[in-house]
């Protein structure tokens, strides 16, 4: 059997409908802003329970802009941790500030509160929790830290559209929350596309104007801004998308349950912890072992294809700060991330899965 990672083509709901709707904006050259933006806007507030959602042109943008909407001290230091795609990091550094690099819970790959606890330092201003692979990380329990201290959160969302905890979706738990819609991500568009959302009126007026030269309608500039605003074809795709993504979450999380029930006995292969009350999205199902190369020699030979996010911590990047960091010493080396989406088949899973108990048997 051959399993694909990813068919980004087959993800695709409604197609004939979305297409329909992209003639209907090319015939009456709707391409930048528009009802089908504020319409999304509206949507994705709504899908997520915050007050205000901002799109941007991407996910970088949306952190870079969240950083710069807090308008922390010069020198401040910002914590992150250091198991994440590149962006978050480089919304740090571009806003003129110091990454300080955290550990990893290996239960779920989210911020290790214990070290995050020791990182904390007069100069800290900020919190970036990464709600990577769709894993929330412990909102309350950061905020709990922080609390009485001049701390801002942002929660980096852009894998996690959909994840709560009890209830309550990621994003909404700090000062401000970024979401990236890359094509590959759970909610993608058909190019690039990104938003923050907040509970904060300021916030999104100030993120509003940084999208648009610093203007909230023509000839409006009030400071010197950027063009990032998520095009017309991309909100409208999105709009139908995100009607169809309830379904998405809930067949990620059936195909989960297969991993867990097959692989939970394998024991030179750890899978997350989940916790209670947490709903998990599953953009990456992703297993740990030492022989993570050979494994995915074997997989790949069986047909499977997966993927590793990611194969070095951002420490090791030589224009980032170092830092010592003892969970995630040579995580790269040890992760593998196994194919999960809505159009993968039970079928495929149980054949992944037998794969791998196959490769740990001998
Ligand atoms: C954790 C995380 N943060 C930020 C981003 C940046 O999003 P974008 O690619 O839309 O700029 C991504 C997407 O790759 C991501 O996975």
């Amino acid at each position: 059997m051959k399993v694909k990672f990813t068919n980004l083509y087959k993800l695709i709901p409604e197609k004939k409908k979305i297409i329909n709707k992209i003639n209907l904006l090319i015939k009456k050259s709707n391409f930048v802003g528009g009802q089908e933006v504020k319409n999304f806007e509206k949507n994705f507030a709504k899908f997520v329970g915050a007050r205000f959602c901002v799109s941007l042109g991407n996910g970088t943008d949306a952190l870079e802009i969240a950083i710069m909407s807090l308008n922390l001290k010069k020198g401040s230091e910002v914590i992150i941790p250091v198991n994440t795609w590149i962006s978050t990091a480089e919304a740090i550094q571009n806003n003129g500030y110091k990454i300080i690099f955290c550990d990893v819970d290996l239960n779920d790959y989210s911020i290790c509160i214990k070290d995050l606890k020791k990182k904390i330092t007069r100069k800290t201003s900020a919190i970036i929790a990464v709600h990577l692979y769709g894993n929330p990380t412990d909102m309350n329990l950061i905020k709990k830290i922080v609390k009485g201290k001049k701390i801002k959160i942002i929660e980096d969302c852009a894998q996690a559209h959909g994840s709560r905890i009890k209830n309550k979706h990621v994003g909404t738990f700090g000062d401000v929350g970024t979401f990236s819609f890359f094509p590959g991500k759970n909610l993608g568009a058909f190019g690039d596309g990104g938003a923050i959302v907040t509970n904060s009126k300021s916030i999104a007026e100030f993120s509003e104007r940084v999208r648009n030269h610093g203007a909230l309608k023509k000839y409006d500039h009030k400071f010197s801004g950027r063009n990032s605003r998520l095009d017309t074809l991309q909100a409208a795709v999105l709009n139908i998308k995100l009607k169809n993504y309830n379904k998405a979450i809930s067949k990620r999380n059936s195909l989960a349950k297969v991993y867990f029930k097959e692989l939970k006995k394998v024991k030179k292969l750890d899978l997350y912890n989940l916790k209670k009350n947490y709903i998990y999205t599953f953009h990456q199902f992703v297993v740990r072992t030492s022989n993570r190369n050979k494994l995915q020699e074997y997989l790949n030979k069986n047909g499977v294809s997966t993927m590793i996010h990611y194969p070095y911590m951002l420490n090791e990047l030589n224009f980032f700060p170092g830092a010592n960091l003892r969970k995630a010493k040579h995580l790269g080396k040890k992760i593998l991330s196994l194919p999960i989406s809505e159009e993968h088949s039970f079928k495929e899973i149980k054949y992944i899965s037998n794969c791998i108990k196959n490769f740990f048997s001998k």
